[in-house]
């Protein structure tokens, strides 16, 4: 085995917040039909890291926004040490960001607010007219999900309830990518380090202590058998 091209991966993976796997993440570009002209705009992009890969896979201009200022400096200074300038990354609410550039692609992966209705509703607002929506999103493996999970992660929908959501706001499911076991426990324990990073530095912490707590009961009795987490993109024809 490779085992220095593994390690390479894994360090590449850690900049990944997401349960789609960076050979999936190409896969969505390419079936979506990216290309040097294409701008792309992605929402709550964490470090940027699927821009970077979209960059270097197709050659995109990308644009990035996202609120947590370590995310956006460790992901500039990435760029930076790749001698990448296409990509920009900005520090922001996505809730105050403007712009009145249109995308070819604007995509959300990992976060929601207030449902995938509302998700659809925000991108479009970035789009142009034929521009396609990539959607990042968990999903319940069953039809009824327990409360539990629902209390911890809000709306939380069986895929066909999602396709509908989807085509009745008159688009189509044109490319999807499903989760892996390995991205969920690699996401699980990337979490989990930071947080118990911060309850070292203060273990007195009752309320850290307690989220640390959650974390690891969320993730076994409900999430890993209920959930599950699918990147799509959508379009209209
Ligand atoms: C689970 S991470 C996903 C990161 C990235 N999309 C990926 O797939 O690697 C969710 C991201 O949403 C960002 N975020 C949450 N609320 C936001 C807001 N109102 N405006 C911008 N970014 C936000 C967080 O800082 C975090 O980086």
């Amino acid at each position: 085995m490779e085992y220095k091209k593994l390690i390479k991966k894994l360090k590449e993976s850690e900049y990944l917040v997401s349960m789609t796997p960076v050979e999936r993440i190409v896969e969505i570009g390419y079936l979506a039909g990216m290309n040097p002209g294409s701008a792309v705009l992605d929402l709550c992009c964490g470090y940027g890291e699927m821009l970077k890969i979209w960059y270097e896979a197709f050659g995109i201009r990308g644009t990035g926004v996202d609120i947590c200022g370590e995310f956006i400096g460790t992901g500039r200074k990435r760029m930076a040490e790749s001698g990448i300038s296409a990509i920009t990354l900005i520090e922001s609410d996505i809730f105050k960001w403007q712009t009145n550039e249109k995308f070819d692609y604007v995509c959300l992966s990992g976060e929601d607010f207030g449902g995938l209705q509302s998700t659809i509703e925000l991108l479009e607002k970035f789009a142009k007219p034929n521009g396609k929506l990539i959607i990042g999103t968990r999903y319940s493996k069953v039809p009824d999900p327990p409360k539990e999970l629902i209390d911890f992660e809000g709306e939380t929908l069986p895929l066909t309830e999602i396709d509908h959501i989807i085509r009745s706001n008159g688009y189509y499911i044109t490319a999807m990518a499903s989760d892996t076991q390995a991205e969920w426990e690699r996401y699980i324990m990337w979490s989990a380090k930071r947080h118990l990073a911060d309850l070292r530095e203060s273990p007195e912490d009752q309320s850290l202590r307690e989220w640390c707590d959650t974390w690891y009961d969320m993730y076994f009795n409900y999430r890993k058998p209920y959930e599950g987490y699918m990147t799509f993109v959508i379009e209209k024809i």
